[in-house]
């Protein structure tokens, strides 16, 4: 496995590399859910690269941003064992030299749902995964569906742009008690924990937004959203934990509509389908 730092040496390797390349573009902090990517890109591809960047375009609070867990030397050991052949680890400087003058915006989903209390996010997101898929230039790309509208809205934008990447959403990875895989989870407290363990169950069991926010609120979530679209019931609260606020999101198909299914890739914008 490489690490590659510099982005001109980064360049001239992508150049000379040969076969099929997969991707998995994260922000480090890597766990089962990130480790399930790897392992289907390095099963679909001759080669799998991993990307490490803390974005900080798309963080909207700093002590989000400075609170976000880091774990590099345990996440390359973790890359090495599952396969990887490349991990791309740019700092900020070399990702944005036009210091995020050019931003990528979508209008309308990206305010919607986690656009609503964070804006700006997802200008943040695709802007940096558009450099990241020009750099990397992949057949095929991974991303979880904990971030379903993040995934509907990369998607969206290859496909508005023409890029070649074939953007795959994989299945969330769950805790035992159904808690959605994710890296802020590190910062729960055993209390903060355990009230979480119980989202994704008040997310899927409640018969609507208003249940489901009520039982939230019960627990001492503040609640940022509830909202069912697309045959999908999307949540974001935030939980207390030592002093400081974890915001956790989720998404799946709620008990009371689970007889419709599928549900997949319901049309956002006109583009996905
Ligand atoms: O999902 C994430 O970890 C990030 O939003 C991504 C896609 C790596 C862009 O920074």
């Amino acid at each position: 496995m490489q690490l590659v730092t510099d982005l001109d040496q980064w360049q001239q390797l992508r150049s000379e590399l040969d076969g099929g390349v997969g991707f998995v573009p994260t922000m480090g902090a890597l766990h089962d859910g990130h480790l399930s990517l790897l392992r289907r890109s390095v099963a679909e591809n001759a080669l799998t690269v991993l990307s490490i960047f803390v974005n900080a375009t798309q963080f909207n609070n700093s002590a989000d941003l400075q609170n976000y867990p880091s774990s590099i030397e345990e996440d390359l050991k973790l890359a090495q064992a599952v396969g990887v052949d490349l991990v791309l680890m740019p700092d900020y400087a070399q990702m944005y030299p036009d210091d995020f003058r050019f931003q990528m915006r979508e209008e309308v989903f990206s305010r919607d749902l986690c656009g609503s209390d964070r804006p700006g996010h997802f200008t943040g997101v695709l802007t940096v995964v558009l450099k990241l898929l020009n750099l990397v230039q992949p057949e095929k790309a991974y991303f979880g569906l904990k971030d379903y509208q993040q995934y509907l809205l990369i998607k969206d934008m290859c496909a508005g742009l023409f890029l070649p990447t074939q953007i795959i959403g994989c299945e969330t990875l769950r805790e035992k008690d159904g808690l959605a895989m994710s890296s802020r989870n590190r910062r729960l407290d055993s209390t903060a924990r355990g009230v979480a363990g119980r989202f994704n169950e008040i997310l899927y069991r409640s018969g609507s937004d208003e249940e489901a926010m009520g039982a939230l609120q019960a627990l001492g979530c503040t609640v940022a959203y509830i909202k069912t679209q697309y045959g999908r019931r999307f949540g974001a609260i935030k939980i207390d934990s030592q002093g400081d606020s974890v915001r956790l999101i989720d998404n799946l198909v709620p008990e009371n509509l689970a007889a419709n299914l599928p549900v997949a890739d319901a049309p956002v914008n006109g583009i996905s389908a």
